[in-house]
């Protein structure tokens, strides 16, 4: 089939990208390449620079790609800046996808997967989390997430567009062949930090929090590789366009956290050094635990994430950016 990945060039797009090649799809990618790189997309796939914000272009470019469904990854990602900059992530993340969502209903009703994030669940009480726990999201980011969860609910009952949500927890590691991985503008998350820290590009690691209500005081999340992400996605659409049940959500993630502390631990163990390393303050907007509860898209879609180890999921991590250190400017 011939899929349309909206924001492919981008980090979890570009591993998604290669994996939909791997198993025998087309793909066009739709990119306004503000924090993607068209060094991450395979010479075979087309891609089409232009923005969410830009309604025109995108009725345009379905038109000309006439895919058979789409895959929607583009968005602003950073719990903390949509905290300084919440117009700014309402207008890209809900604006940019109403327009999307308007344009596949104007030209081509195909089904859509949507990337959507563990931060709708906020302070969620419960761990592991059902998809079904209460929504409450702590940050402009997951409020604007969960606003386009209920966009696509409302155009699933009015036009019948059918969709499927995926909700992410921490997504790190690289490709294992560590030709493509983690390239942001802004550096935020935690295990790309540590590694640019161990290649001796920043100081000193910080802690964000050491009083939360967690075993250790730091923030627990549940970390999935990019590439069982990335298969995530293969086998959603798969299931969408074969007839599977429309306005479905899955958590995807292992089922089990680790704190920051644990994680900073894993990182040392893998570069073969200790990093520098101060407690600091929290970050606006963390809640204390994010641990999903996979079982749904393990039951129904047969995911089975195959980088189960910290320790080797921060190694294809250390692979990508030790050979990359500047990243695809490298
Ligand atoms: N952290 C530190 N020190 C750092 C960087 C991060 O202690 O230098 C902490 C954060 O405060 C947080 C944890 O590490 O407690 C994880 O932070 P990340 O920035 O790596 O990831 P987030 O949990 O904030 O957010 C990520 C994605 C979101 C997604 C969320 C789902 O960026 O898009 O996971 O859990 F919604």
């Amino acid at each position: 089939m011939h899929l349309m990945v909206v924001g492919g060039a981008g980090y979890i797009g570009s591993h998604t990208v290669r994996q939909l090649l791997g198993a025998g799809h087309r793909v066009t990618v739709l990119d306004n390449l503000s924090s993607g790189h068209r060094e991450a997309l395979p010479g075979e796939v087309a891609l089409i620079v232009a923005d969410l914000l830009d309604p025109p272009a995108l009725r345009a470019a379905l038109q000309s790609a006439q895919p058979d469904a789409v895959i929607h990854f583009a968005a602003l990602i950073e719990v903390s800046e949509s905290m300084r900059s919440p117009g700014r992530y309402y207008q890209n993340n809900v604006t940019g996808s109403l327009n999307l969502f308007q344009a596949i209903v104007d030209t081509r009703k195909v089904p859509i997967v949507f990337s959507s994030t563990a931060a709708v669940y906020g302070e969620a009480g419960a761990a592991p989390i059902p998809e079904d726990a209460a929504k409450a999201p702590t940050s402009s980011y997951g409020h604007s997430k969960l606003m386009v969860e209920q966009i696509l609910r409302d155009f699933g009952v009015a036009h019948g567009l059918p969709y499927t949500v995926l909700r992410y927890f921490n997504v790190c590691g690289a490709a294992p062949d560590h030709t493509i991985g983690e390239d942001h503008p802004n550096k935020t998350h935690l295990i790309e930090l540590a590694l640019l820290t161990a290649l001796g590009q920043r100081q000193k690691m910080f802690v964000n929090g050491t009083d939360y209500p967690t075993p250790d005081g730091s923030c627990v999340r549940d970390y999935v590789h990019v590439m069982d992400l990335a298969d995530a996605h293969v086998l959603a659409i798969q299931a969408l366009v074969g007839g599977a049940a429309s306005a479905q959500a899955y958590n995807v993630g292992l089922g089990h956290g680790f704190s920051v502390r644990q994680v900073l631990d894993a990182v040392d163990e893998v570069v073969g050094t200790p990093l520098t390393r101060e407690e600091g303050p929290r970050r606006p907007g963390d809640p204390p635990s994010l641990v999903a509860d996979p079982g749904k898209i393990m039951a129904e879609l047969k995911f089975a994430p195959r980088f189960t180890d910290l320790g080797e999921i921060v190694k294809t991590a250390w692979d990508w950016h030790r050979t990359h250190p500047h990243g695809f400017e490298s």
